[in-house]
């Protein structure tokens, strides 16, 4: 790629990737402090609704990101930040594939699949086994803590890379303003 920005489908998908995964997590949590009720399994489900649209939302952005690349580095960078800011960058992509597919098959095993908004049922990938799904759901919690974890470092690297090395980065991933 030779522009030394993030194209505006890149920007999009991130900036609204970003907002349905905290929106996910914080509806998590808000979810955890309701007694069982009629609405707390609908948050569930918008929870599911949530975290599949990332699912889906990340593998249009990974596709997009092989055809089109991303900017190099910014000139003068040190090889060390290099290489950290591209590590998290291919941990947060794992992250963002692996937090919702493990959430699906917690589903399945616990015996309650997913009906996309309500329309669409996904297919169980894993027997339904309520063991199964108790060691999912701590694989599903530690992953949700590690991404969420990861998102702060990250972004703390941004606004310091703003704000304190003003280097321009968190520029390349804003819209232009001509
Ligand atoms: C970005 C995606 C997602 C994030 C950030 C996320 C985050 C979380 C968090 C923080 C919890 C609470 C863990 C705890 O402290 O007990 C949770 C629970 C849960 N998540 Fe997700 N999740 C995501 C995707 C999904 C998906 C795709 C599904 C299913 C299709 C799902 C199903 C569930 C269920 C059923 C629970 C409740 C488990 C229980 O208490 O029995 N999640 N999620
Ligand atoms: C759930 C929240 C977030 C996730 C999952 C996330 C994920 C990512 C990923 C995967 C990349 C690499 C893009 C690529 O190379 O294809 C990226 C880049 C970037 N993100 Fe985030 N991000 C989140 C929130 C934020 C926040 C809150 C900020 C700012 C405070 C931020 C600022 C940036 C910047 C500036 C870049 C470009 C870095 C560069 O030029 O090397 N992100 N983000």
């Amino acid at each position: 790629m030779a522009s030394s920005r993030y194209d505006g489908v890149q920007i999009t998908l991130h900036w609204l990737m970003a907002l349905l995964i905290l929106s996910a997590f914080g509806l998590a949590l808000y979810i955890n402090t309701l007694p069982l009720s009629p609405v707390k399994f609908k948050l569930y489900a918008y929870h599911k609704w949530l975290g599949i649209s990332v699912l889906l939302l990340v593998l249009v952005r990974l596709a997009w990101r092989l055809r089109r690349g991303v900017p190099p580095p910014l000139a003068g960078q040190p090889a060390w930040q290099r290489k950290a800011a591209a590590g998290t960058h291919h941990l947060l992509y794992l992250l963002m594939v692996a937090l919702p597919l493990v959430g699906w098959a917690m589903s399945s095993a616990k015996g309650f699949p997913v009906v996309l908004f309500g329309l669409i049922p996904l297919p169980d990938f894993v027997p339904r086994d309520p063991d199964l799904g108790d060691r999912l759901k701590l694989v599903h919690m530690l992953l949700a803590y590690g991404l969420i974890g990861l998102v702060g470092l990250h972004a703390l690297a941004a606004l310091k890379h703003q704000f304190v090395d003003r280097d321009g980065t968190l520029r390349r991933m804003l819209p232009q303003r001509d």
